[in-house]
């Protein structure tokens, strides 16, 4: 490689010897807690979280040798960490993260990329851009629509939701963008009566207002019933699902979108884990309809495996994204390409595009599909064990999520307590249309059938321990 100019005869910086170690300890540490996962229990241990009480100590008043912080934050900080990389966490939708994934994310901490602008990170602005529309195509959303990089569903359904109130209210002559909501023309919000809570935090967030949106009745699954849908029009923005929390169940965007086109009204789906059904040949008919949307928000931490954080807002009119999320001031030297920061709330922002890049191209199409394929299937078994021991599986199991009963509500909280501090694997509680269950949610590239059947045998021993 040809040496620059300034660098040819000058003597390696003293903190570069700093850098070096460090972040050689930390690979070291990294790779002791991945080894060790199989061994601890999944929940950390009460003494670890109680050894935590070491590191909030005031203040320091003088710097400390950074060697000495990492080892004190592997030791202490590891060991009352929730083990969600190992493959019997299934708690919440939350999935592992790739190994191409997890070493993007070093090397992106390691260059400190600002993803906001294409002349800070050419590197974090190009693979973003390519990483979003490697989505687009996975998910099978129409050709030209546009995205960024978020922390998560929850922002990406707020920026989502950013350019539907841009583009209805414009179209009604309204500049939301100028002149806020005061006096704007009234907007209509739809929204199912199992959206999920972080969908009306975005809309709150918005001046959308969570309380004065119209709920749309569902059905046994959570699913949004299209024979109750109040009017639509060109002033609604129709706010579907795909893949409910609880069951994994989808609104059925076959039989809503093509009426709430043809009103005008925007249709955004959150789709924080179902969406990358679309991915698998064998699943994508539960996704039917979506791509009718005019936004959807969706996870990279979830179904894809990239790691936290990431979620992605793909939006099918990039003016409207545009309009509602860009920033232009003369020292921010906007390029004439795709400028990051014109698609998310955030100006300076971690690269986690890259993040995201590294897991799809370590996936790949058929790799998505298998990860989609290996934990449905994994979660029907959980069910067919569970339904086998006697037990009430209270969802039609048709994705990765299950969500079981034990009988009343003390005593499924009591199963869950005891599965928890058994610490084979991690499941946590729900209610789900008046009835307390444990719900399981498959979600980790890692998880094997051993992980499975351990879990499933912790699980059944859970509830026998209960019922003494
Ligand atoms: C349907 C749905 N929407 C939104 C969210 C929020 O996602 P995040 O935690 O990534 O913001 C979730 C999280 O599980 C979800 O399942």
């Amino acid at each position: 490689m040809p040496t620059h100019p300034a660098t040819a005869t000058a003597p390696s910086r003293p903190e570069l010897a700093v850098r070096t170690a460090v972040l050689k300890q930390a690979a070291q540490s990294a790779v002791e807690y991945l080894e060790a996962l199989d061994g601890r229990p999944v929940a950390p241990r009460q003494d670890a979280v109680a050894a935590l009480a070491a590191l909030r100590e005031p203040l320091p008043e003088s710097p400390a040798d950074p060697m000495e912080v990492v080892r004190q934050l592997s030791e202490i900080g590891g060991p009352a960490s929730m083990t969600i990389s190992g493959g019997r966490f299934f708690g919440f939708v939350i999935g592992g993260c790739l190994p191409a994934a997890m070493a993007a994310s070093w090397l992106v901490s390691t260059w400190d990329q600002n993803a906001g602008l294409w002349v800070a990170s050419p590197v974090g602005a190009e693979l973003e851009d390519t990483a979003v529309e490697w989505t687009r195509q996975l998910l099978g959303l129409p050709e030209g629509t546009a995205g960024g990089v978020v922390t998560g569903a929850t922002v990406a359904n707020f920026t989502a939701l950013a350019a539907a109130r841009h583009h209805l209210l414009a179209r009604a002559g309204w500049d939301v963008e100028a002149d806020g909501l005061f006096g704007a023309p009234e907007l209509r919000v739809v929204v199912g009566e199992e959206a999920h809570p972080s969908l009306l935090k975005s809309l709150a967030m918005l001046g959308l207002g969570k309380k004065r949106v119209l709920r749309v009745p569902v059905d046994g699954q959570g699913r949004m019933r299209a024979d109750a849908l109040p009017h639509l029009d060109e002033r609604t923005i129709l706010c579907l699902q795909a893949g409910n929390i609880n069951t994994g169940a989808f609104d059925p965007a076959a039989a809503i979108c093509p009426p709430a086109r043809a009103a005008g009204a925007w249709i955004h789906v959150d789709g924080a884990f179902g969406l990358w059904a679309a991915a698998s040949p064998r699943y994508s008919h539960l996704v039917k309809g979506f791509e009718l949307a005019d936004s959807w928000a969706t996870d990279g931490h979830k179904w894809p495996n990239i790691g936290y954080d990431c979620g992605l807002a793909l939006v099918r009119h990039s003016a409207a994204l545009e309009a509602a999320m860009s920033l232009r001031a003369a020292y921010l030297g906007h390029s004439d390409r795709r400028e990051p920061s014109d698609y998310t709330p955030e100006l300076s922002r971690r690269a986690r595009g890259i993040e995201l890049w590294a897991g799809l191209k370590q996936l790949g199409r058929s790799g998505m599909a298998e990860i989609v394929e290996r934990t449905c299937a994994h979660a029907q078994r959980f069910a067919a064990g569970l339904k086998a021991a006697g037990f009430d599986v209270l969802n039609e199991v048709v994705l990765n999520q299950v969500l079981v009963s034990f009988g009343d509500a003390e005593k499924t909280a009591r199963v869950i307590a005891c599965l928890q501090a058994d610490g084979v694997c991690w499941c946590g509680p729900t209610a789900w249309q008046g009835k307390s269950a444990m719900r399981i949610s498959v979600s980790s590239w890692v998880t094997s059938e051993d992980d499975v059947e351990k879990s499933l045998a912790a699980v059944l021993r859970a509830a026998a321990g209960s019922s003494r």
